[in-house]
């Protein structure tokens, strides 16, 4: 191998750029060129790139964002798309690209292998955590970390005024978040995925356990943690649903993009400047259409297409036991 890409695409995640300093200091390590495309797939369609060399990594382990800038590409997903950006990458005789992203940046990974001959791997980055494959995705941490800040604060407001809010985190379509911040804040209920049936038995759920904590504790704040894309309506409307089911007079708040940016953690710093240098180490070892996943303390590769596939759930005995910390008899 002489010369390899990246690029990072979907929604950026805290930690991006570890990743991307530790793929290009491991390639320059062992004499392989690098270069980076910027806005993700845009980038490889319209040929906008830069040269990866040491000054142009350095300083940022810490840093939040993505200094190659992320996007979604619609085009990216048409033939001509693809077509076009494995023309770009033959041109300047680019022997593999690395992708660091979330599971819809890997599917259209997978269907570019119809067009590029090189070697692919995927870097999994996104705050949602939700690949399977691996126990963590790079930013899960950070973006646990700031939205457990975030409700920390509204848990004070909470308990001076004896509130109940309901907290909408991210996640997409999974509940990692929902579950992790949940349990980290001591949330009196969680509504993610994995627990949630229909709104009618949901607001009944609530109102009961509004009215079984207060009686047990008496009159005391009340922190609903929900996933995003699961109440229809989302948060603002549970919280007008409740005021109507029930008179319960609930606070909506939507953490939104805070949950994307800052400094990553330490753990995510870690872990990219693992997964990162571990891409490498696949690509020496002649290995392709994978991902670099993360089991207990090692990396270890996963087919892309299977990453793909596969639905990853939380973990239900963690929600159980949330679940029981919060019913005392
Ligand atoms: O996948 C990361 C994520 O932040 C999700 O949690 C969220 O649903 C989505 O991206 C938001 O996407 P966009 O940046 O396109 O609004």
């Amino acid at each position: 191998i002489k010369k390899i890409a990246l690029l990072t695409s979907g929604g950026d995640a805290p930690g991006m750029n570890a990743a991307i300093r530790s793929t290009t200091l491991y390639a320059l390590h062992h004499g392989i060129e690098v270069i980076g495309f910027r806005h993700g797939y845009n980038g490889l369609i319209n040929n906008e790139f830069i040269r990866l060399d040491e000054p142009s990594v350095r300083e940022i382990v810490g840093r939040g964002g993505t200094i190659l800038k992320s996007a979604r590409c619609e085009e990216f997903k048409t033939c001509e798309g693809m077509k076009q950006a494995a023309k770009n990458l033959s041109a300047q005789n680019i022997d593999a690209l690395i992708v660091i992203g979330g599971d819809g940046s890997f599917a259209g990974l997978v269907k570019f292998k119809q067009f590029y001959s090189g070697q692919t791997i995927g870097i999994p980055g996104t705050i949602d955590n939700d690949i399977d494959g691996t126990d963590h995705t790079i930013g899960f941490a950070t973006a646990v970390d700031t939205a457990v800040n975030a409700i920390d604060k509204i848990r004070d407001t909470a308990d001076a005024f004896e509130r109940i809010f309901v907290v909408e985190v991210m996640g997409r379509k999974s509940g990692f978040l929902a579950l992790n911040v949940g349990v980290a804040c001591a949330a009196e209920h969680i509504i993610t995925f994995e627990n949630f049936s229909n709104p009618g038995i949901e607001l009944q759920h609530i109102a009961t356990k509004v009215e079984r904590i207060k009686k047990h504790r008496g009159k005391c704040s009340h922190l609903i943690v929900s996933a995003e894309n699961l109440y229809p309506g989302g948060a603002n409307k549970l919280a007008s649903d409740l005021a109507d089911y029930a008179a319960i007079e609930c606070i909506p708040c939507i953490l939104g993009y805070i949950q994307r940016g800052g400094d990553p953690v330490a753990k995510d710093r870690i872990l990219a400047t693992h997964m990162g240098a571990h891409a490498i180490q696949e690509l020496l070892a002649g290995n392709s259409d994978i991902m670099i996943g993360i089991e207990g303390q090692f990396c270890k590769p996963i087919a892309l297409s299977e990453s793909v596939e596969h639905h990853k759930g939380v973990n239900q005995n963690l929600l159980d036991i949330q679940e029981s910390l919060q019913d005392l008899r």
